[in-house]
């Protein structure tokens, strides 16, 4: 038997000691959680991305009566930024959540957004940081790879 482990080394910040521009992404990811559609769950999803030419876009999550045919904040904001700028790398993706008008506890992306931001990160070849955005703790992931062990990704199917 052999084995090996997996490790991420995740840098945790209070709030206050967060750097200029991860101060901004966070109280975008914030602000863009107010523009949630999600009368189902009523639980409001914020995403902001810092593109490579220093531009912040965000997006929410926007919910469907038929529930599968809505989406997650960070969906809406990568596929967002792929729209509108397809050859600038996306450098962080910041994540927050807010309930009854509360900020909330960080939040950990679901199993399709990760999907989404791997393909993201190995779209641009370069690391895409997550910022897990909590109302007193701050989680900084170095990269997207490093949420989704074991992935399926582009290179299975050269
Ligand atoms: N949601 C997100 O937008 N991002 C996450 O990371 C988790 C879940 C949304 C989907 C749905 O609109 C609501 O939150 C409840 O699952």
């Amino acid at each position: 038997m052999r084995e090996f482990r997996l490790e991420t080394r995740v840098e945790v910040y209070a709030t206050g000691e967060l750097d200029d521009i991860y101060r901004r992404l966070y109280e975008a990811a914030f602000e863009a959680s107010k523009h949630a559609y999600a009368p189902y769950s009523k639980f409001h999803v914020g995403a902001a991305v810092l593109l490579e030419n220093s531009m912040i876009l965000s997006g929410s999550n926007q919910e469907n009566a038929a529930y599968p045919s809505g989406l997650c904040a960070e969906r809406t904001a990568l596929f967002y930024a792929g729209a509108r700028y397809p050859n600038t790398a996306v450098l962080v993706l910041a994540i927050a959540a807010m309930k009854d008008g509360e900020r909330m506890d960080l939040i950990t992306p679901c199993g399709a957004c990760r999907q989404v931001m791997l393909e993201t990160e190995q779209r641009y070849d370069k690391p895409m940081k997550v910022l897990l955005c909590g109302k007193e703790d701050v989680y900084l992931i170095p990269s997207a790879k490093a949420l989704l062990p074991f992935c399926f990704s582009k290179s299975a199917l050269v």
